[in-house]
């Protein structure tokens, strides 16, 4: 079953002020007519080199972003059409994680805080029951309720990361896009994030979008890949045969760039 369905998205932004001061031509097609079905219970990973529209379809699926034309589904029910009521509840089932979870973590807010926010926004629940589904999230990601009262900037990247899953986890979403979420860290940090995120899929029934510029983490945890090129999907299909029998030149590029060995 469809969990997401995503039909002739297209997202073109102004080009506005270019580098050198001029006022720039034209405009960027990010995202340019893809469509693209995501199963329940799935890891779709979505690969393509940087600038390919990426972390711009993510937002979309989301709507975080309007598209300039097509469609979203989630579970059904039009995206884009939905209103602000709606939108609020549907949001508590769509979650995102990020590459910088520095930059997506407030820096005055302490571990609890963090964490607990989505909770003090979105249910209505005494202190007591919050701070035990705040412990309950944090031995979810492997951290110690120790580091409840502590604050970002205390934390190594991969600590990091594992705060902003549980934040991400705090609302019992279905569905996560995860953009480029161990980019931003060494190969063995990323390797335990990415058997995390694969732990918790099982343990919680969730549904990825896994977004990576990288063809060896994505082909480790994806069940199928979905591969960008200046915007367009060029190729979707099972893990195996994308990397098996890559079918668009650009995808072999990309496959036959991979070691064999990675995460
Ligand atoms: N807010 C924006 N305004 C203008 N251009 C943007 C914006 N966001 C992304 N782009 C452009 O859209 C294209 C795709 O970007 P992005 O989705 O970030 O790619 P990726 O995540 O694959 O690296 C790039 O050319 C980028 O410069
Ligand atoms: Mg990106």
């Amino acid at each position: 079953m469809s969990l997401v369905e995503i039909r002739n998205l297209t997202k073109v932004f102004p080009l506005g002020e270019s580098m050198f001061g001029a006022r720039a031509q034209g405009e960027v097609r990010a995202v340019d007519d893809v469509s693209l079905d995501i199963h329940a219970g799935e890891t779709l990973g979505l690969v393509g080199e940087s600038g390919s529209g990426k972390s711009t379809l993510g937002r979309l699926v989301l709507r975080l972003i309007e598209p300039t034309s097509g469609s979203v589904r989630f579970e059904g029910r039009d995206l884009l059409a939905a209103g602000h009521g709606e939108m609020r509840r549907l949001r508590r089932d769509m979650q995102i994680i990020f590459q910088d979870p520095f930059g997506s973590l407030d820096p005055r807010m302490n571990v609890e805080d963090i964490i607990s926010e989505p909770l003090v926004i979105h249910e209505a629940m005494s202190l007591a029951v919050r701070h035990a589904r705040v412990l309950e999230l944090l031995g979810a990601v492997g951290l110690d309720p120790s580091v409840l009262l502590r604050f970002p900037h205390e934390f190594s990247g991969g600590q990091r990361q594992r705060i902003g899953i549980a934040r991400a986890l705090a609302l019992r979403p279905k569905f996560i896009v995860a953009d480029e979420p161990v980019s931003a860290l060494d190969v063995s940090v990323g390797a335990q994030i990415v058997n995390l995120l694969a732990q918790l899929q099982r343990e919680f029934g969730l549904t990825y979008l896994f977004i990576s510029h990288s063809m060896p983490v994505v082909r480790y945890l994806a069940t199928r890949i979905a591969v960008m090129y200046r915007g367009r999907l060029v190729e979707v299909g099972d893990t195996r045969q994308i990397t098996e029998q890559p079918q668009h030149p650009y995808t072999r590029s990309l496959v036959e760039a991979t070691p064999e060995i990675a995460v």
